[in-house]
């Protein structure tokens, strides 16, 4: 695919915010900005941001300015996005790149036109929203132009997406706001409730890259993390298992399966045969959890698969729907704003 000159993708999340120029990720830094509490001035953003998560006095405050993919916090999302922004096109106050941004399938018109109006108000000249499962699909180049079904699932820290795409657009799709992010509060409800002991969010997220599994695994282990009694407010160590935490993430995976069964069950019968004989493409974050694809496969009765560039797809895409050739056959099933 041609290097089409300095425009931007855009992937704006929940937890990462991540950005193609061309087809090179350009940047990748978690969606966080510190501000000095007094004088409302950004002290870090990104990773550096990120690292004082929790660690900081009050004169500080680390913001997560966006929540289940959609803007939280106006000012500070438009401060992140001038930012890296002015990261990856410099700092030149004559060129303004060309973006086409990201946001969730079916947040309503106020949530997306906040995002277009950040987006411009950080710096870009032009500006134009993708839904999120169509870039991801333009991500994973598969053949969303032809009328046949293919079908993606992105599981990401704040939402979890299922779509049908077919001639460059949307047939059938379901997005709720819940995704890894309520994965590890389903971990740390259950290590409250099981054991009376309570754990903050970084924890429970570090369990579940450790131990974390979509289904039941032969081999038990288990890892010791640090904890406070509920009672006494005392630190407690802790024995977690995989079991444990299988336990932890059954309902919650249950709403991830339910929102991609929903999906096949509204999408019309010729493409399901299709969505069959090619398998559910599963991408974001949440595609690393051990096992997704099988537990995804068995529930569906359709095949899930894991893409190679799980993480990056939807910028990807993004970058892609810039692109001359595709942009004027995909421009007609994008967001009005
Ligand atoms: N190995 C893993 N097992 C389970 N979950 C994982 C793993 N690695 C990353 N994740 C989860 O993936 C999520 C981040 O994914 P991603 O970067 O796709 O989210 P996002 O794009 O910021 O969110 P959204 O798309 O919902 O706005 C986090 O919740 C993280 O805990
Ligand atoms: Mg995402």
């Amino acid at each position: 695919m041609a290097v089409f000159s300095r425009d931007l993708g855009v992937d704006l999340g929940t937890m990462f915010t991540r950005i193609v120029v061309g087809n090179k990720l350009a940047l990748q830094e978690p969606t966080v900005v510190a501000i000095a509490v007094d004088e409302q001035k950004i002290v870090s953003v990104g990773e550096e941001a990120q690292e004082m998560l929790g660690k900081v006095p009050e004169s500080i405050e680390v913001a997560r300015p966006m929540q289940n993919g959609v803007i939280a916090d106006y000012e500070i999302t438009e401060k992140f996005l001038e930012y890296v922004i002015r990261k990856v096109s410099g700092s030149s106050r004559f060129f303004r790149p060309k973006v086409m941004i990201t946001v969730p399938y079916g947040v309503t018109s106020v949530e997306s036109r906040a995002v277009h109006e950040a987006i411009l108000q950080a710096g870009s000249r032009e500006a134009y929203l993708i839904q999120q499962p169509l870039a991801a699909a333009l991500g994973m180049d598969l053949p969303i132009g032809t009328p046949s079904g293919n079908m993606v699932l992105c599981l990401g820290a704040g939402t979890t997406q299922a779509a049908v795409l077919a001639m460059y657009g949307i047939v059938a799709a379901d997005s709720i706001r819940f995704g890894g992010i309520q994965l590890d509060e389903a971990i740390i409800t259950h290590i409250r409730k099981k054991y009376g002991l309570i754990i903050g969010s970084t924890t429970a997220e570090q369990v579940k890259f450790k131990l974390g599994t979509a289904i039941r695994q032969e081999e038990e282990r288990s890892i010791e993390i640090q904890a406070q009694d509920q009672v006494s407010g005392l630190p407690r160590s802790l024995n977690i298992t995989n079991d444990d935490v299988l336990e932890a993430l059954k309902e919650p995976l249950k709403r991830l399966v339910e929102t991609a069964r929903k999906v096949l069950e509204k999408t019309p019968p010729e493409l399901v045969s299709d969505i069959i004989d090619r398998g559910v493409a599963v991408c974001g974050g949440g595609a690393a959890l051990p096992g997704i694809d099988r537990l995804m496969t068995k529930e569906l009765g359709v095949p899930a698969y894991l893409v190679d560039n799980s993480l990056t797809c939807i910028a990807e895409g993004a970058a892609t729907a810039l692109d001359p050739n595709v942009y004027p056959k995909i421009k007609r099933n994008l967001p009005l704003v």
